[in-house]
């Protein structure tokens, strides 16, 4: 499958100044449970955004930059989005492939994602890049909400969306 994982405040606002909104560790910790051991695909900024600029351990990581000189050790590079797709259609076939971001890989990727883990935060961060608007979308449909979390003052929501109409690569 391939499952875009993500937060969102409640304008669907997901980052800006090249960062997150909000710092929640109960979010963190899912994001890293549910993603070790699996392939991660991102956009370029987003690897930049890890500590010291590195991949995370213990995962396979895609990254899409459109700059071809710009390569970067332990992860599969790729200069295209068709290249991008490809990359994830090869290792979906065999395992999860996670979509972690950014804002311009998330909303490109909307038609192939067969569902969205969004943790719901329920505030305004501020946001200067959103996410596309999954209750306004009839092909994706919302399939679990849970009880709401206090995370680090915050309250948020787990929710898991699926794709009724998801488009093959
Ligand atoms: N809330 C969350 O869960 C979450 C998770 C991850 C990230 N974020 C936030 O998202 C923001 C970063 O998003 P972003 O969109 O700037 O970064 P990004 O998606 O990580 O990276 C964008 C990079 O990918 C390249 N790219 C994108 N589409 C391409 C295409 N079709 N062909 C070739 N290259 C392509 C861009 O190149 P060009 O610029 O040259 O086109 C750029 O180098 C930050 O604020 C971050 O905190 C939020």
């Amino acid at each position: 499958m391939i499952i875009s994982i993500l937060s969102a405040d409640k304008k669907w606002g997901i980052g800006k100044r090249n960062g997150l909104l909000f710092s929640l560790p109960m979010d963190m910790k899912f994001f890293r449970t549910t993603t070790s051991g699996h392939v991660v695909a991102m956009g370029e900024n987003t690897l930049l955004s890890f500590p010291n600029s590195k991949p995370l351990k213990n995962r396979t990581h895609i990254v899409l930059s459109a700059d071809e000189t710009h390569n970067y050790e332990g992860v599969i590079n790729v200069h295209s989005f068709d290249d991008f797709l490809q990359k994830i259609k090869e290792y979906s076939l065999k395992e999860d492939v996670y979509i972690i971001g950014g804002a311009s890989i998330y909303n490109q990727m909307i038609p192939y994602v067969d569902k969205v883990l969004l943790t719901k935060v329920d505030e305004d961060g501020g946001a200067e890049v959103f996410f596309h608007n999954l209750d306004e979308d009839n092909n994706f449909e919302c399939v679990e909400e849970s009880e709401t979390f206090d995370d680090n003052g915050h309250n948020i929501k787990f929710t898991i969306y699926v794709n009724n109409n998801k488009k093959s690569i």
